[in-house]
């Protein structure tokens, strides 16, 4: 069974191909640059050498209709818009007919919210979004290495335009609670702190033949 967790930072449960592709990966396979890299304290995420590197901005290198279940927790938002919808067009691309997508995103919903209802002041909305590269605590290697190491929020996504996107995309999507799931090791891969005031979305790729015969109904009034 071929099981990806995309965009897996530090987290990489057995049983998983766990996909990265920040600085830190590449450095934890290259021992000399991985013992500067915790002299110099540059990166301080613990990352492992037993990472699958790939940008999922790419092509991914599975075949079409050959991956059971794909994972993704608090990835999608760190692409643009247009890298999002080539990222999920691939996810559909290497899932096999009702293979099973669970996506995870921070809820747009929750942070407006939480200004609405007073929560949080305006000058805490931009953090709360987290879209700036830079932190007022870095220092001058920090900033410059900062579009490498960092990875701001691109895109923003809430419950109703994850599902759309999915079912555009060829999935029968549902909202989820956290663990509440059909993958079988749901508890190994899902965190329970990225679950809190997230969009957690999962699906079935439709197969191919129950999509052709949907959009031919759309085409087709009088067979409505
Ligand atoms: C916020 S972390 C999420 C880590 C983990 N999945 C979690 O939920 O805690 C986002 C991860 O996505 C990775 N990432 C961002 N853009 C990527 C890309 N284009 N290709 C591969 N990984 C990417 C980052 O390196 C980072 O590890």
């Amino acid at each position: 069974m071929l099981k990806l967790n995309l965009g897996c930072g530090s987290h990489i449960p057995n049983g998983w191909v766990n996909v990265d592709y920040a600085m830190g990966a590449w450095i934890a396979k290259l021992p000399i640059l991985s013992t500067i890299n915790k002299k110099l304290k540059i990166i301080n995420f613990d990352w492992s050498d037993r990472i699958f590197i790939h940008d999922l901005r790419k092509q991914f290198p599975w075949a079409d209709n050959s991956v059971d279940v794909i994972y993704s927790s608090h990835t999608l938002e760190h692409l643009s818009k247009s890298e999002g919808r080539h990222f999920l067009r691939e996810c559909h691309r290497v899932l096999k007919p009702n293979g099973i997508i669970r996506i995870i995103v921070p809820d747009l919903r929750a942070i407006i919210d939480k200004y609405t209802q007073g929560k949080i002041a305006a000058d805490q909305v931009l953090d709360e979004l987290y879209v700036s590269y830079e932190s007022p605590r870095d220092g001058a290697l920090k900033r410059r290495l900062a579009p490498f190491i960092r990875f701001p929020h691109k895109c923003m996504y809430d419950t109703p335009t994850l599902l759309r996107i999915f079912s555009e995309m060829g999935f029968e999507g549902t909202s989820k609670g956290a663990f509440e799931s059909e993958i079988d090791d749901v508890r190994v891969i899902e965190q329970l702190d990225r679950t809190d005031e997230a969009v957690i979305v999962e699906g079935k790729k439709i197969p191919a033949h129950i999509s052709k015969q949907v959009n031919a109904m759309q085409l087709d009034p009088v067979k409505l």
